[in-house]
């Protein structure tokens, strides 16, 4: 897709990922950026800087997307790409509550069934407009210490493959991102043993993973994948799986705690 031109949503732009792609869109000639996220003040920030519009949002709140969305599209124009990147982590495993697994629940997954149940429909009838969603590589593969987010990872990557398949004749094109580290308020803020193996592995920068965006977007790639090599481990997962678990029973174990 063209970014120029384009009406733009960002979701989580306020910070970390978001804010370096709402950044990109700008300066490649969005004809509008709206900024959304539930860090009002932040959101603003960013639409300053950049010329864009800021949008208050809690994604799990239906209400205010649909009328985030019929706002947008009266005063801007058609949405040509919703990025659905906001997204939260829970450290921990099984010992983790119910709350804990349905807040990961509807941000990391609902929230993007919620923009497709009201954007998929108007990009049909439009037959174009782009779908990306900020998975993880989490959704690929798994991330140690934090089980929720793992989960609801691989369901964020399900959801884009299952619109990319079911609507993707009708002119709707679906984007996955997939990160593995990057430096961002997520990582810094994530004192949990998973994230050392994710350091140690190497961290980026979200401007780095912007520009993968960019270029993503400009092939109508589905897979984005700023860390080239997630695709080596995913191949590795699925052509021996047991070897693969055995492989990540080694590495948590070599992990303090
Ligand atoms: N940082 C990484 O290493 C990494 C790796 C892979 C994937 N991701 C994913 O990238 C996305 C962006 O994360 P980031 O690293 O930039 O983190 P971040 O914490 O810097 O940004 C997340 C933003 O989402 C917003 N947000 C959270 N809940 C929201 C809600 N209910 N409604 C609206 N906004 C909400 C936050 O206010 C924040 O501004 C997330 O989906 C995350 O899971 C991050």
């Amino acid at each position: 897709m063209e970014i120029k031109d384009s009406v733009v949503v960002v979701t989580g732009g306020a910070s970390g990922i978001g804010r370096a792609m709402a950044r990109r869109f700008a300066a490649d000639g969005a004809s509008t950026v709206v900024v959304a996220d539930l860090d009002a003040d932040g959101a603003a920030a960013v639409a300053d800087e950049i010329g864009g519009r800021a949008e208050a949002l809690d994604v799990t709140d239906e209400t205010a997307q649909i009328a985030l969305i019929e706002r947008t599209e009266a005063d801007c124009g058609p949405i040509e790409l919703w990025c659905g990147n906001a997204g939260v982590a829970s450290n921990g495993g099984l010992e983790l509550d119910n709350a804990a697994w349905d807040f990961n629940w509807q941000v990391n997954v609902m929230a993007n069934v919620i923009t497709g149940r009201h954007m998929v429909p108007r990009w049909i009838e439009r037959e174009s407009g782009h779908f990306l969603i900020t998975a993880s590589a989490a959704g690929l593969l798994t991330n140690l210490g934090t089980a929720p987010y793992a989960v609801t990872k691989h369901g964020a990557v399900a959801l884009a493959e299952w619109i990319a398949i079911t609507h993707g004749e009708s002119g709707v094109r679906v984007s996955c991102l997939c990160p593995q580290g990057v430096r961002t308020p997520m990582t810094e803020a994530d004192g949990e043993m998973a994230i050392e193996v994710v350091k140690a592995m190497g961290m980026i920068e979200p401007e780095e993973v912007a520009d993968c965006v960019a270029a993503g977007l400009a092939a109508d790639d589905f897979l984005i994948l700023p860390h080239p090599e997630v695709s080596r481990y995913e191949q590795r997962r699925t052509g021996d799986r047991e070897r693969w678990l055995a492989g990540m029973r080694k590495l948590q174990a070599t992990l303090p705690g």
